[in-house]
């Protein structure tokens, strides 16, 4: 029984890096997460039929709940909801790996790690490792939670010395770790506990909200390497692999997403970006924006020979996509060459634009990369910027005191025609002025995303 448990689970974790694999392309997704069912599927009858379990009640009480819960969440949940549900599911990993390690600490012979008061110190370390990453994901989740759900302020919560608390706090749980290793003494496993509820919520509170999904991604990261540590304390090789994919995909996410902000990892992690309102926002003097109307949009866009449409997090609020496929397409009647421009942090969460695109059937050949269609601005007639702004902003490139400078951005402003589509001339997730919206070339227009798209299709039509 237990080399075919082994081989399950060797397909299972085969199944998982198939499901990474098809996650990376929007056409394979699908496929993708069919693996990843599969596999989890396959890995949790596996673990069910060992000869170690012994009774079922518990079990499939806890999995009638879970499962229900979740079911009910995913179903209701909004699309612009989910970075947060994320987070809301990831404080439920870290709190499952504390109490692993508690069961594991309290019992250690149904764990096969010693008897007693001596437990093995390879164990030992596995164990505190696991439940203080544990336990800082768990508080730490909510904190994101909270600041994503707006329940909590998402502006940095900073005060002085505040790293300095960090870092002593930090080696006070190192001290802790080496104590009960030395003593595996009750009450320092609880400190354990304790101090690392309270780092979990002192480490995300200065971060504002603009890099919480990079927040959300590191703390997936640390909920799979808690995993891989109590997988070192069951022996179980699938929560060890399982583990290190999601720790090891979850860092990579972080880095990309650093990398699309041009921010680096520490400066996300030290925390305080996103405060201020207006840091950094130059002057715009009392310029004024030229605002149009969707009649006028229509006209502009239909005479026109190519358009690039630049989704944004507004695009997501209002659940404008299937409307600007329909534009897209009342256009493509007319023969207009259409396609559509993504930033790597567009919107939320990474892929956000594609996904919303790919729901409204939008083709992946019209759907290009910033580095693959940056040089067509140029050449474009009309860009259609719906409900973005920080991804378009031309201060990134030339305004050395703006909190985005060095992102990478669209070069929408060099397009012929630039038309906004926003409620207002307010700032972006970043809080800073945009000066495109007083450009020469750009129209604003002012409503809500998918009012205004309707509108310019039946102004089309
Ligand atoms: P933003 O810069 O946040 O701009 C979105 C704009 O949408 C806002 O200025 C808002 O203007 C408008 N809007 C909101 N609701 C709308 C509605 N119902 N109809 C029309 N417009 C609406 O978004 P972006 O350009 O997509 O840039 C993303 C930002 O998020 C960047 O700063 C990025 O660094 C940050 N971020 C993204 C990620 C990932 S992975 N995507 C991760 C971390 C941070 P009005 O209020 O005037 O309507």
């Amino acid at each position: 029984m237990e080399s075919l448990a082994v081989l399950a689970y060797l397909i299972a974790a085969v199944c998982f890096i198939m499901a990474l694999r098809g996650l990376s392309h929007p056409e394979s997704a699908q496929r993708g997460l069919v693996y990843g069912m599969s596999g989890m599927a396959l890995a949790v009858a596996t673990t069910l039929m060992l000869p170690v379990v012994q009774a079922y009640g518990w079990i499939v009480a806890g999995v009638t709940i879970g499962g229900g819960v979740g079911y009910v969440i995913a179903k209701k949940i909004a699309m612009t909801d989910l970075p947060q549900l994320v987070a809301a599911f990831h404080s439920l990993v870290g709190l499952a790996a504390v109490f692993v390690a508690a069961s594991a600490f309290y019992a250690p012979e149904a764990y096969g790690i010693g008897t007693a008061g001596h437990i093995h110190l390879n164990s030992l370390i596995e164990m505190s490792l696991g439940v203080s990453i544990g336990a800082v994901t768990f508080t730490g989740s909510i904190i994101a939670w909270g600041k994503l759900q707006g329940v909590i302020t998402g502006k940095p919560v900073t005060f002085p010395g505040q790293h300095m608390l960090n870092a002593a706090l930090g080696l006070g749980l190192l001290a802790l770790i080496v104590m009960l290793c030395m003593t595996e003494s009750v009450p320092v496993f609880w400190g354990i506990v304790a101090l690392s509820f309270l780092l979990g919520v002192l480490i995300i509170i200065p971060i504002g909200g603009a890099d919480m999904p990079v927040i959300v991604s590191m703390l997936n990261s640390y909920s799979g390497w808690a995993a891989a540590g109590i997988g070192f304390t069951l022996h179980n090789n699938l929560l060890i692999i399982t583990g290190a994919l999601v720790g090891s995909s979850g860092a990579i996410l972080s880095y990309i997403m650093c990398k699309g902000m041009n921010r680096s990892f520490i400066s996300v992690v030290l925390g305080g970006f996103g405060g201020e309102t207006s840091g950094g926002a130059q002057d715009m003097g009392d310029r004024n924006a030229k605002i149009g109307a969707a009649e006028d949009a229509a006209y502009i866009m239909k005479n026109a020979a190519s358009v690039v449409i630049v989704p944004g997090y507004g695009m997501a609020v209002a659940q404008a996509q299937h409307a600007v496929r329909e534009m897209a397409d009342q256009m493509k009647k007319e023969g207009v060459n259409v396609r559509y421009a993504i930033h790597p942090v567009a919107g939320r969460m990474p892929g956000h634009m594609n996904v919303l695109l790919a729901e409204a059937n939008v083709p992946y050949d019209e759907v290009l990369e910033l580095e693959d269609i940056n040089r067509d601005f140029a050449q474009t007639d009309v860009v259609y910027v719906i409900g973005a702004n920080d991804i378009t902003n031309p201060a990134a490139k030339t305004d050395t005191s703006s909190p985005i400078y060095g992102m990478p951005v669209l070069d929408v402003d060099k397009a012929k025609t630039v038309l906004f589509v926003k409620r207002s001339l307010g700032s972006g997730y970043a809080g800073i002025d945009n000066p495109l919206f007083y450009a020469a070339n750009t129209m604003m227009l002012l409503g809500d995303a998918k009012k205004m798209t309707e509108d310019i299709v039946k102004a089309m039509e």
